[in-house]
This record gives structure tokens, C-alpha cells and sequence, in this order.
């Protein structure tokens, strides 16, 4: 199939282009949109069968739940079984935004949706064009990142297309997303919330909003077995580029050292090295290609370009990265989440 690029600037104006994909949305079609944290590939929510399709186009196993976008508080009320006033707090506070909230289910949402389970996660974007499709379809949306399964999110019409393209009929470009990186999930159905993906609403902000909150295990290491796991997508290897990745973690000095030291057997050996460094740490290296993820006294930074820094890797065709593994505090806890399983667990620590 086409897949239609639709380039949105301002939402409030252009009716038609919105009202296009609404239209698509409402007869089942599936569209990629932009939010504030990635790229979505929505579908009404709804209905079973639209919801198959984002499965289909994504490659997706149809154990992991997707997260329902809404546009108005009052729509959790249809989708949620029971709103426990933590969640209340949390909803006030941080939509529209990245943060998606499990609850117990109602009826009316398809167990398509939420892989079998019987919660639901839910969250209300920022982004402005996200929002007036959601308000147009007049259906809260299912959507996972439209990436193919397995790939880094899009964090730019350009990268859904690489993947998407031939697989849906239309996207709408609203340029490079803001945060970077998914939403926070957080597990609301028990009394002490779960982060169980840390994301754009930071660990420490939920402490002080909420006093307990824990953090799942499976954040930062390898999940073991398979039958527990309360987040499914944190078991599949994820956010990969093609080149191998391996993370550098430690004292800084001691990150560059094993870094200049990998980066130059590695290109003995005729490798395409690249180093995906900081600002602070940049000009330390002479081997290997270097790309700047951000500053690391700006975590937030680091978020905003994890993605693309990794697809830009598979443009330059490297063979391996090296990655300095950043602090695990504010945003880098979402960035070390992502950066570790994009490298299949592989970390040294130095
Ligand atoms: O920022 C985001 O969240 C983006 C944009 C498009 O909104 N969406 C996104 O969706 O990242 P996806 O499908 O790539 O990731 C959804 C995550 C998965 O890890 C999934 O397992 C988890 O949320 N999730 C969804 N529903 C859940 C549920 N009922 N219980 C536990 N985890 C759930
Ligand atoms: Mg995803």
C-alpha cells in the first residue's frame, strides 16, 4: 500500500489534513502521529480488529500490551475499572505528558489491546497534533512507537517512514519529537506505584508528587524467566541498531581509557568503530567515528537524542558502538533502560 506523508505545522488550522486521518482512524485504518515522546502508530482502541493491524504493520508479538492515548480526563472514567487517588494525583500532575498509568481495565476495552492482561495503561499526550486527532476521531487511540518491532523508536517522520513505509496508509509529519523517549509507565493497581518503564516523568519527580514509589527490577537488568514479567515489553531485546553495542559504564575516566583502548583494537582489526560520547567526553577520542549524545549535566539531553543517535549509526554503517553509560539519575535512568537494552545486556563495568 501508499503510505500518504502528511506534513501538519499547526493543528488548529489544518482541519482537512486532521480530519483525513481521523477518518482513516474511525474506519479501522491504522496512522502513525506524532506525540511529544515518539512517533505513535494508532488505531481505535475500540475495536479489536483496527488494533490487529498495528500488530501486523509493527511485527509486534501479540503478548505486549499497547498504550491507550486519550484527550480528555474524563475519558479514564470509560477506561478504567477503579482510579485510585494516587493515580488522580499523578494524572493532575503530569497530563497532558509522558507518563502512562496501568489501571484495571473496563469492559469495553478489547483484551487485543492489553494483551490478555486485565489493566490497561492509559495516557494523555502533549503533543498538540497527537491531541486534535485523538479529539477528531472522537476514539481514544491505541499506540505503540511505530517502529518495526525491535528497532529504536521514530523520534522523526523520516525514521517511521524507513520502517513503516509500504505498511500503512498515512503519517502524519510533525517534525522531531520533543522528550525523545516513551513515556514513563507506572504501575498504579497495587499501593506502592511500579515504574515499570522509566521514561519522559522522571523517578524523582514521582517521589516527590507521591512520597513510595518502586522501581522494577527489570528496569536497569535482565529479566529472569519468562512468566512474571509485569511490563511485557521489557523482555524483548529492543531499541537495537544494526551494529552490535556495547555500554562503558563507570567512573569517567575510567570509561574513556577502556573506550580509547577498544575503539583502537577495534579498528586494527578493520572494524567500523563508533563512540557515542558527551559533550564533557567528546574530544577524548581519535579512533572511531564519535557522535554527541548530549551533556551530561543535562540529562534531558541525552533522552532527546538516544534514538537518533543510533539511527544515525546505521546510516554510517559502523560495525560496533561504544557507549559511555551515563548516570542512571533524572532522565539517564530512562536513557540507561534503553541504552542497556539496546545492547543486549552488554555492559562492562569499569
Ligand atoms: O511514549 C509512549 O509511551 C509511546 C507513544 C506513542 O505514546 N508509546 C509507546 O508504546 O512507547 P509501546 O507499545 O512501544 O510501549 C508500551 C509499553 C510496553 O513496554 C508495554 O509492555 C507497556 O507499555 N504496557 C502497556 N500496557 C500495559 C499493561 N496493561 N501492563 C503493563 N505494561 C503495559
Ligand atoms: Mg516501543
Amino acid at each position: 500500500m501508499e503510505t500518504k506523508v502528511v506534513r501538519i505545522e499547526n493543528p488548529e488550522i489544518q482541519h482537512e489534513e486532521i480530519e483525513e486521518a481521523a477518518k482513516l482512524i474511525r474506519s479501522g485504518q491504522v496512522v502513525a502521529f506524532p506525540t511529544e515522546t515518539v512517533y505513535g502508530l494508532g488505531a481505535n482502541a475500540l475495536d479489536e480488529n483496527a488494533v490487529q493491524r498495528i500488530f501486523l504493520a509493527k511485527g509486534r508479538p501479540s503478548d505486549n500490551p499497547l498504550i491507550v492515548h486519550i484527550s480528555r480526563l474524563e475519558d479514564v472514567e470509560r477506561l478504567a475499572a477503579e482510579i485510585p487517588p494516587k493515580a488522580v494525583k499523578a494524572m493532575e500532575a503530569f497530563w497532558p505528558g509522558p507518563l502512562t498509568v496501568i489501571l484495571k481495565k473496563t469492559e469495553i476495552v478489547p483484551f487485543g489491546v492489553t494483551a490478555g492482561l486485565n489493566t490497561v495503561g492509559i495516557r494523555m499526550p502533549k503533543n498538540a497534533i497527537a491531541r486534535s486527532l485523538i479529539e477528531a476521531s472522537g476514539v481514544p487511540i491505541a499506540a505503540p512507537s511505530a517502529n518495526l518491532s525491535g528497532r529504536p523508536s521514530p523520534t522523526t517522520a523520516e525514521h517511521v517512514l524507513a520502517d513503516m513505509k509500504g505498511r500503512i496508509p498515512m503519517l502524519i509529519d510533525g517534525g522531531k519529537c520533543e522528550v525523545g523517549l516513551e513515556s514513563t509507565v507506572l504501575d498504579m493497581t497495587s499501593e506502592v506505584p511500579v515504574i515499570l518503564r522509566p521514561g519522559g516523568v522522571t523517578l524523582e519527580s514521582l517521589w516527590k508528587l507521591l512520597g513510595r514509589v518502586e522501581v522494577d527490577p527489570g528496569v536497569l537488568s535482565p529479566i529472569k524467566g519468562d512468566g512474571k514479567v509485569k511490563s511485557p515489553g521489557m523482555k524483548y531485546t529492543h531499541y537495537a541498531p544494526r551494529a552490535s553495542v556495547v555500554i562503558i559504564r563507570g567512573d569517567r575516566e575510567k570509561q574513556i581509557r577502556e573506550i580509547q583502548r577498544m575503539a583502537k583494537n577495534y579498528v586494527e582489526e578493520g572494524k567500523r568503530v563508533g563512540i557515542l560520547a558527551t559533550e564533557e567526553t567528546k574530544a577524548c577520542y581519535r579512533d572511531g567515528q564519535v557522535l554527541v549524545l548530549g551533556s551530561r549535566v543535562k540529562p534531558a539531553t541525552l533522552a532527546a537524542n538516544l534514538f537518533m543517535k543510533l539511527r544515525e549509526f546505521d546510516d554510517l554503517k559502523v560495525d560496533i558502538i561504544l557507549a559511555e553509560g551515563v548516570e542512571a539519575a533524572e532522565e539517564g535512568l530512562a536513557v540507561m533502560n534503553r541504552m542497556i537494552r539496546a545492547a543486549g545486556f552488554h555492559v562492562i563495568d569499569v
